[in-house]
Order: C-alpha cells, then structure tokens, then sequence
C-alpha cells in the first residue's frame, strides 16, 4: 500500500519537480520520525535548478500539487515536503476486502497455464534424507503459491524406482535372503550391507566369510539389464521393493499434508529410453566417447553419458525422455525441478541437452537448487529418518509447548496440538531461509515459541481467535465498522503490512523463494502483538465503533496469517 501510494505521489509530483517520475520517487522516503510525516520530499535538487531557495521551492510546489487519492495532507517543514497519508480511507478499503475474501485475498484469476512443479523425489530402497525434506517443504508451498497466483499446476512425484540401486539389494537379499516383514528400514540395511561389501570388494579388503560371496557389483549390473529387458523375476522383486517403500512414503506425507497429482517415477518412463536414442540421434547430437554414447555440452558442462557402455539406461536417460514425455502430454508454461544443489551439473546437462536438440522444452525448465542441511542429528545423535524426525519433533514440541504456554485451553487434546506444532515447525523452519543458503538446524529455533518459528504463528492465530471469541461474548457489534476510528499509528503500520501480502506472493512466486513469505508473516505477527498491546477491542474506555473497527483490523490480520501459513503448508491450530 505505501508503495503504491508512493509511486502515485511521484506521479503528481512529475510535473512540478522537473525530472520523471522514476527520479522523484527515488527521492521520496520515510521519515525516520513518524511525527514528521509518512513521507518525505527534499527541494534540494530542484532548488538548485530553479535558482530559488529550497524552502521557497517547497512552498511553490506545494501551492501547485493536487494530492493523489489517499493522502491527505501536505506540510512544509523547511526544505522539505511532508506528506500524511489517509489512514481512515486506506484502511477502510482494505480491511473489508480482506474480510470479504478471507485467505484467497490477492488470489489470481485462474490463468490456464500450466506449471509443473516436481519436488520430493526420494529413491526407493534408498535412505530419505533430510536434502530429501528440503525438497518436500520447499516443493510443496510452491504448488501452493503457483496455485494462489492462479496457476493449472501438477505437483510431480519423480520417485527413484529405477536403476541400479535395486541392483544392489537384489545382490544382498540373494546373500542374506529377503527380510521377512520387511520395512522400508530393512530395504535400506540390505542396500547398506551389500553397498559395505561392494566396496570391500573392490579394495579387496575381505574377511574370510566375505571371501565366499559373489561380486556385488556384477549381481547388480546383471540384475538390472534383467529388469531394463522386463524379467518376470526381476520385475516381481522391483515391485515388492515398491509396495514396501510407498507405504511407508505415502504415510510420511499424509502426515504433511502433502498430495501428489503423480507418482511418475523413473520406472515410468522406462519404455521411452528406446525414443530417447532415437530422437537425440536424429538431432544429430548423440555421440561415441570412450564406448558410451553421450552428447558433447561444451566446455562449461563437459560431455554428458546418455547411455553406459553396456547399453544400460542413466538417471539422465530417463530425464530426458521425462522431459520429452511432460512437453507432449502437459504443454506447461514451465517445470521446475526442486532438487539440491549437488545435482546441478546433471540439470545443466539435461537443459543443454534439450536445448541443443532444439527441443521447445529447454526454455521451459528451471532447477529450483537448494543447499545443504547440516547438523540435523536426533537426540543419540545419529543421522536421521524422517520418521524419527518428526516423532522426535513431537515430542519435543509437546515439551515446549507445555514449557512456553502457562494459560493452555481446557479440552483441547495437547497430543493433537503437539503433532501440529511440530508440523508447522518443521515446514516453518525449512522455509525460513532462502534456497540457495545452508540451512543449519536447531531444534530450539524451530521450537522457540517466542521467536521467528511456527509455533509463533500459530500461537498468533490462536490468540487471534480467542480475542474474537471474548469480543462476541461482550457483544461486540461488527456493523459499526469504520476506519477513521483507526487513528493509531500501531494500527496504520499493521494495516499497510497486510496491503503487501499480495505482492509478497507474486514476489516469492517470481523467484522461487518461499521464505519471502515466512519472513513476511513474522512481521506481520509481530506488528499484531504491538498493536494488540495498545488496542484493546473490549474495555470500559472503548466506544462500540471503536471496538468493532479494532476487531475487524485484527480479524483481517487473522485472515492474512493464515492464507501465508496456507500458502507454507503451517497448520492453524483454533485454540493452543
Ligand atoms: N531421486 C533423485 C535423488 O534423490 C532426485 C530426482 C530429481 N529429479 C529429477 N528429475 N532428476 O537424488
């Protein structure tokens, strides 16, 4: 709102001043003082120009301006013009239209263009690791913002389901046998296993008991063109390292809130990978190096394997026929690959590739690269699953809360509360910081009630509530709304946040960046807790319009929090 507003005051001033409107509103600021005004103009510039002194510049300026709808007043202190806003008539546009649209406030008409945005991806029978959540959280608020700014989008599951790596359990299940009951756990101690002893056999570092196994990695090539060529037996143990693993999957992300529009993993594509040499040929790319066929990127990217020396398919075959495949089927506007930084060489390829083939998605795809999360240990201080993680964080979120909230509701179920403090945590924290940086994990900043975390928001909702809760008891009369009864400056600050929130949201849409948005709400919610400071909505002193205009500002800020909180997948809690 004040941005607009400034940009609207540079406009009237264009005439006037001597210079464009982009120069003058670069003038335009702020006074660090409020009581001086909520903003300012300095004559410095144009009084050296007219010949007059800057006062007198001031004075001739302000004679000439018409004032731009919503501000109200201009004073000339000195050289300066100082300009007041309009509080009631900002506010009172905003505040009712908030409440009116509640959290699709700011939401785009539907564009019909589509977006895919592919995240999470984790690999069966592989460990889910935390760069695994990372993906998750960042992933799925950006389904979420796409669909705000009015998006057709898929969110893609790209499973890893095929490769070697199924090789290599097949290898140590034929040594050990299956492990009966098995869960995604024990899938992922037989890849562990079987991995120890293929890099003992290849130093030759061998017990005696170890002496007598096959070799690891021959079992897993050999078992792979199996699979690749569609062997029953093959395909009847991929399959069993699937269920086992999806299971587990799908629950972990029923416990997010988390859908799919699709699980089109790797396996998915397997019978495209025939299409895939055939049409990187035919662009007349595909070449020969050192046995295996690949294409040559340049001097920046190196050249790129498509395809082994014996034949087998890579993780970038199946990319690009994933590419081809999108491009054909969906026709998006774009695809995004929410994927970590380490693979950033494999995506640069995989879009040079694509681009040099002169295929129209190439300029369709981004890789939505994220940094590392070091230091994520539980409490024994091992590594970590996601599972362990998040009970973990229950856990300690049941503590903080009982520790943090003296005055908790009665007949509220705290086990409830705890799991969904821990959720909002946990996506709150992963969202906090901006993709490209590390992000160094700690269990009490992600539980600090009183800092920038989810339990913060969500403790903001809850209070929220119960003030509307109290104001319905005593009676408080909605329809005597009216804005000029919100004089304070507490109320103006909070208000000209919540003007911004759409522009946060096209922002952190623009640029991938979730965090704009959580950061955002924290303002927000720490401008609530001032105002609410000095603004009671019931009280003796308190008139009814007072009352109720205070209640509807504070009901709107409830609103925004919670289309943010929406928009990162933080679940709102009523009462806490
Ligand atoms: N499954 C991969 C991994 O865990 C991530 C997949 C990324 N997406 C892709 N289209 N390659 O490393």
């Amino acid at each position: 709102m004040d941005n607009s507003l400034i940009s609207e005051l540079a406009k009237a001033l264009e005439p006037l001043v001597g210079m464009s409107a982009a120069e003058a509103q670069k003038l335009i600021s702020k006074p660090q003082d409020r009581s001086h005004g909520d903003l300012t103009f300095p004559c410095f510039q144009l009084a050296k120009t007219l010949r007059i002194s800057p006062p007198e510049c001031a004075k001739k300026i302000a004679a000439e301006l018409k004032l731009p709808a919503g501000i109200s007043k201009v004073e000339i202190v000195g050289p300066y013009l100082n300009f007041r806003f309009d509080k009631g008539s900002v506010i009172g546009a905003l505040v009712p239209q908030i409440l009116r649209d509640k959290s699709s406030f700011g939401r785009k008409e539907p564009n019909h263009k589509k977006f895919i945005v592919e995240y999470s991806s984790p690999n069966i029978a592989k460990t889910f690791h935390v760069g695994h959540l990372r993906t998750t959280l960042i992933g799925h608020s950006l389904v979420q913002i796409y669909k705000h700014l009015g998006y057709d989008v898929l969110g893609i599951n790209h499973l890893g389901d095929w490769g070697t790596q199924f090789g290599i359990v097949w290898a140590g299940c034929e040594i050990w046998g299956r492990p009966k009951d098995a869960t995604v756990d024990s899938l992922v101690e037989v890849y562990r296993l079987a991995g120890t002893l293929k890099k003992a056999q290849e130093e030759g570092k061998l017990s005696a008991e170890e002496q007598k196994y096959p070799d690891v990695t021959q079992m897993a090539r050999d078992y792979f063109i199996r699979l690749e060529a569609g062997d029953k037996a093959a395909l009847e143990f991929w399959q069993w390292c699937l269920d086992v693993s999806m299971k587990y999957f799908v629950t972990m992300y029923d416990r997010l809130g988390i859908k799919f529009d699709h699980y089109t993993g790797e396996s998915f594509y397997r019978d495209m990978l025939s299409d895939v040499e055939n049409k990187v040929r035919s662009s007349g790319i595909l070449e020969e190096s050192r046995g295996a066929l690949g294409v040559d990127c340049g001097k920046k990217y190196g050249f790129a394997r498509v395809f082994a020396e014996d034949g087998r398919s890579l993780y970038i075959t199946r990319d690009i026929a994933t590419a081809m495949y999108r491009e054909e089927t969906f026709h998006p506007e774009k695809i995004l690959y929410v994927v970590a930084a380490q693979q950033m060489l494999h995506f640069q390829q995989l879009i040079e590739i694509m681009n040099r083939m002169k295929h129209p998605v190439g300029p369709k795809m981004v890789h939505v690269s994220f940094g590392f999360v070091p230091g994520m240990k539980t409490r024994e201080g091992g590594g970590i699953s996601l599972k362990d993680f998040l009970d973990e964080m229950k856990d300690r979120a049941l503590e903080a809360y009982k520790n943090e909230v003296e005055k908790r509701p009665e007949g509220t179920d705290e086990n409830l509360i705890a799991e969904a403090v821990a959720i909002g945590a946990t996506y709150f924290y992963f969202l906090s910081h901006s993709n490209v940086k590390d992000l160094h994990f700690t269990w009490e900043q992600a539980l600090n009630f009183q800092g920038e975390s989810g339990p913060y928001l969500q403790y903001a909702v809850a209070r929220l509530n119960s003030i509307e809760v109290k104001a319905n008891e005593s009676g408080v009369d909605r329809s005597l709304f009216d804005a000029s009864q919100l004089t304070e400056e507490s109320a103006y600050d909070l208000a000209s946040l919540l003007a911004q929130f759409p522009t946060i949201v096209e922002n952190a849409g623009r640029d991938y960046e979730p965090y704009y948005i959580s950061q955002y709400l924290i303002e927000v919610a720490k401008s609530f807790s001032r105002a609410y400071r000095e603004l009671r909505v019931v009280g003796e002193d308190v008139s009814k319009e007072l009352s109720s205009s205070r209640l509807a500002l504070f009901m709107a800020t409830r609103e925004i929090l919670v289309a943010g909180m929406n928009l990162l997948g933080i679940p709102k809690i009523e009462r806490m």
